[in-house]
């Protein structure tokens, strides 16, 4: 199978490009504004250059990871978060479609509203923020226009990669700097490794699924829990997490508060 992945610089994209290089398979991996070795550059808002990487490499499988996932940005910036979290993800899966090639696109647990989580992919989404609504919308379009399309939604994914836009690696080096790191008690969700997220979502592929699916890990818990396990795995005092509330950090767009998700289907992992 060749695989096309459009945001292979990403947390995600970066995990599936790696996995599908190591295990041997055809892949091409495109960046947008972060240049990574043997990836092109595309930028998926503009449908000539999606559409020339399509015709000219005929993949079997155009995987989405590229989006706003900055829930706050899309809050102060709704028409740049409906050009990439809905506009480009639709344009590309009707592109994929027409071209003969499944299409895998990722969504989220902030589909979402925290009032009763955790939630199964049966549950009616009910975003609270711009991202959220957002997500909704290209899921919806997707169904409807992109026959057998899979759409994936993790949750709060982390990783060990040392790269700032991962949550660990933000806290990790926080500590080592002297600091406190302040993590919300009331924000509950089921984090989800990326490895695990990749080797799944490829599992999924390989097995034919398409629809909606959850994909997070086993555990459910704080922020809170989530840093204090973070800091005591690295070797750092748990006095150096300190407890606060989501409402405290007075953030521009609202958070999901008892939230996560699980899984009605059986995964294959
Ligand atoms: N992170 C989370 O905790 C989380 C939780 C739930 C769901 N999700 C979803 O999972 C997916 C992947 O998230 P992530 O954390 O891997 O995001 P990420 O690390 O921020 O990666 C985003 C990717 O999108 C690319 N991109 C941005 N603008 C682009 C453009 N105009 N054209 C082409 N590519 C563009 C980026 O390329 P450059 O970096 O090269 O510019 C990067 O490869 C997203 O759909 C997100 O909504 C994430």
């Amino acid at each position: 199978m060749r695989h096309l992945v459009i945001g292979a610089s990403g947390q995600v994209g970066g995990y599936l490009w790696n996995k599908l290089n190591h295990d041997k398979e055809d892949v091409i991996g495109t960046y947008f504004s972060h240049p990574v070795k043997n990836q092109v550059k595309c930028n998926f808002t503009d449908a000539a250059q999606v559409t020339k990487l399509i015709q000219d490499n005929k993949p079997d499988v155009v995987w989405i990871p590229a989006a706003l996932p900055d829930v706050d940005r899309c809050e102060r910036e709704p028409e740049l978060s409906n050009l990439l979290n809905v506009k480009a993800p639709s344009q590309v899966g009707e592109l994929a479609r027409d071209n003969g090639a499944k299409l895998v696109f990722f969504s989220t647990d902030y589909v979402f509203d925290g009032t009763s989580g955790p939630y199964r992919e049966t549950d009616v989404p009910h975003p609270l923020q711009v991202y959220g609504q957002h997500k909704v919308e290209a899921e919806k379009f997707l169904l409807q226009n992109v026959p057998g399309a899979l759409i994936i939604r993790p949750a709060w994914i982390y990783s060990e990669e040392p790269n700032p836009r991962n949550f660990v690696f933000r806290i990790v080096e926080q500590l080592k700097n002297g600091h406190t790191v302040r993590a919300a008690t009331d924000q509950i969700n089921t984090p989800t490794d990326s490895r695990d997220l990749g080797e799944r979502a490829l599992a999924a592929v390989n097995r034919g699924d398409y629809g909606i699916r959850h994909m997070v890990g086993p555990d459910r818990l704080s922020r809170y829990d989530l840093a204090l396990k973070i800091a005591m795995t690295h070797g750092f005092s748990p006095s150096m997490v300190e407890p606060i509330t989501t409402a405290s950090l007075n953030l521009p767009a609202r958070r999901p508060l008892n939230g996560g998700l699980v899984t009605i289907y059986t995964m294959g992992s």
